[in-house]
């Protein structure tokens, strides 16, 4: 059996621990494996750039952060067209699987990335799609992998800033990763106790957010934490047309919305606001427990359904149980906080605002 892999779009904890995962539970069951690894996601498969590995490169790297394979981002917008030199990248990815006479090609990555997996699909190839993302967005499935380990690092500055905190006459918010949804951001949020907590399903009124804060400071608390989705986005933003936010976000004399809303609160509250953004440490470090087990069922139900010969599927985790999700049916779907949900509505019932 010739199998392919690669892992696309930003990195994340347990992308090696979902690999192995995949290889172990293979290569007890086949004898004459032969794995393919793609370098530095599907720029690999479109320029033929790849590793041949063996089961022992594979051993030793359930704890390890980041990807042996290296990653990239591979717009699916821009997938149809030509490349600098004029080639065609979908012809060159399948031209690439048909040399080397694959049998199926393991895609480890989020939404984009699975978009591409889908489009290969319907090409012809053979493809298994592992639901990556700290984003925790991915259609179809409870929960993605790299999610909860980020929540680890994210909750953990929040700590951190706690005690600082209550030293301090002072509000601090720290700016938590998800550009399209809050997902990282409201876990992390509960999981520090972040007393505001902003998300991009949720459009807050800073009048709100300053009733928040000034509710609190009645109460006798001299220090706010607000967790700040990097999507967060104020009722008046969530007005306007698509294009008009991102014109007006690309002429902001802040460098993300946590600063301009660290403005606001000086300015119009005259509170004296920090912020933090742990940023990129979210997705380093070694993948947790929870994720090193979530990605060993998830490669074990990869290999299984690799055996089948069932192709075309996202391996997600529904319920505690893996799964097969056609990959048809989840493809170019985002999966969203409900604002109105239970977990929010529990949340709110322990003061804690939105803001909205
Ligand atoms: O999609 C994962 C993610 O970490 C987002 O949470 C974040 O907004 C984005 O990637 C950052 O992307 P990049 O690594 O390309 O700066």
């Amino acid at each position: 059996m010739k199998i392919g892999m690669l892992t696309s779009g930003g990195d994340c904890q347990a992308l090696n621990a979902a690999m192995r995962g995949v290889v172990k539970a293979l290569s007890n069951k086949v004898d004459d494996l032969t794995i393919y690894g793609f370098l530095n996601g599907y720029q690999g498969l479109i320029y033929g750039k790849y590793r041949l590995l063996t089961r022992q490169d594979f051993s030793g790297i359930l704890t390890v952060g980041g990807t042996i394979l290296g990653s990239s981002r591979t717009p699916f917008k821009d997938i149809r067209k030509p490349d600098a030199n004029g080639l065609d990248k979908v012809e060159a990815m399948k031209a690439n699987y048909n040399k080397l006479k694959l049998d199926c090609l393991v895609i480890l990555g989020g939404n984009g990335t699975q978009k591409t997996a889908n489009l290969l699909s319907r090409e012809g190839l053979n493809i298994i799609h592992l639901p990556k993302t700290i984003d925790n967005d991915i259609y179809g499935t409870d929960v993605t992998f790299g999610f909860y380990s980020a929540i680890d690092i994210a909750t953990h500055a929040i700590d951190c800033i706690h005690t600082t905190a209550a030293s301090h006459n002072r509000v601090f918010i720290v700016e938590v990763m998800g550009h399209k949804v809050g997902w990282l951001t409201l876990y992390a949020g509960v999981g520090g106790g972040a007393d505001i907590i902003l998300i991009p399903e949720i459009p807050y009124d800073i009048n709100n957010v300053i009733s928040a804060i000034k509710k609190r400071h009645d109460s006798g608390k001299n220090f706010t934490i607000l967790a700040v989705a990097e999507g967060a986005i104020s009722k008046e933003d969530a007005a306007l047309a698509k294009k008009e936010y991102k014109k007006k976000m690309e002429m902001s004399k802040y460098p993300s919305v946590s600063y301009q809303i660290a403005h606001e609160l000086e300015e119009k509250a005259g509170v004296e606001a920090r912020v933090t953004v742990p940023g990129h440490m979210q997705r380093g470090g070694a993948p947790n427990a929870y994720d090193r087990i979530l990605c060993t069922r998830l490669g074990a139900a990869a290999a299984e359904a690799i055996l089948e010969k069932d192709y075309g599927n996202m391996i997600a985790m529904v319920n505690g149980s893996t799964k097969r999700v056609s990959l048809e049916k989840v493809a170019g779907k985002l999966k969203t906080v409900d604002p109105n949900g239970q977990m929010i509505r529990e949340i709110k019932d322990l003061g804690i605002s939105f803001g909205d």
